[in-house]
């Protein structure tokens, strides 16, 4: 076994105890497009506390119109023949969820931002530079970029140790694919609840 794999390994079975006390309950997702929506709902469908932010709420009501519409395209199939099932569903997913224009103020309770932005390394940069200064100590956070490397990012803020990359894939909530990215440097807990 490579060194690398053998340090990973080790890594992630010697933090699985502080992995449990870590658990990822509120989601802050920012950049209410295509794939920050999906990232939302997914989030949010799963049981999470989400908050969905982008530049202003006129865009954040398209976002939310748009998660809306998905959800019953998402449910007739899951739940053909049950339609009260199917209005429960998405009723429990949107008490999971609710919107914001100011990040500043949301990130301060969240376990884990997942930035969906626009795919331009100085416009992330500024966002999580300005981000590691609201959250909280043990906030992971993590971008969906396509093609911009997760260290140019992560050096943007004094947390590369909690900095990884969540690539989903379109459309998010029908693809069940989704990379993971991290540092062999990052904190346990980081590499546990990701990847073991
Ligand atoms: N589209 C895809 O198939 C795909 C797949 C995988 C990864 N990605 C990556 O996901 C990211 C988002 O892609 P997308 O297709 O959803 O883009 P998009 O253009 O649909 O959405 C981007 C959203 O980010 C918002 N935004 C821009 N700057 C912001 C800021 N500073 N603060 C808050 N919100 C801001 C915009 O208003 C917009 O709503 C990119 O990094 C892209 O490379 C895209």
């Amino acid at each position: 076994m490579a060194s690398a794999s053998r340090q990973l390994l080790a890594r992630c079975m010697s933090s699985s105890a502080a992995a449990k006390k870590i658990a990822i309950k509120h989601v802050t997702v920012i950049g209410g497009g295509l794939m920050g929506a999906g990232i939302a709902q997914v989030a949010a469908a799963t049981g999470h506390t989400v908050v969905l932010v982008d530049q202003t709420d006129e865009i954040l009501k398209k976002s939310s119109k748009a998660i809306e519409d998905s959800l019953k395209r998402v449910t007739k199939k899951m739940f053909a023949d049950k339609p009260e099932a199917a209005s429960q569903f998405i009723e429990k997913t949107l008490s999971n969820f609710s919107t914001s224009a100011d990040p500043a103020a949301v990130v301060h309770s969240t376990d884990l931002v997942v930035e969906a932005i626009v795919e331009n390394l100085e416009v992330k940069n500024e966002l999580f530079k300005r981000l590691d200064k609201f959250a909280p100590e043990h906030t992971i956070f993590a971008s969906n970029t396509s093609s911009l490397p997760i260290t140019d990012i992560a050096n943007s803020t004094t947390r590369q140790d909690r900095f990884g990359g969540l690539h989903f894939f379109n459309p998010v909530p029908m693809m069940k694919l989704v990379e993971v990215l991290f540092f062999l440097s990052s904190a346990g807990y980081v590499v546990s609840r990701s990847c073991c």
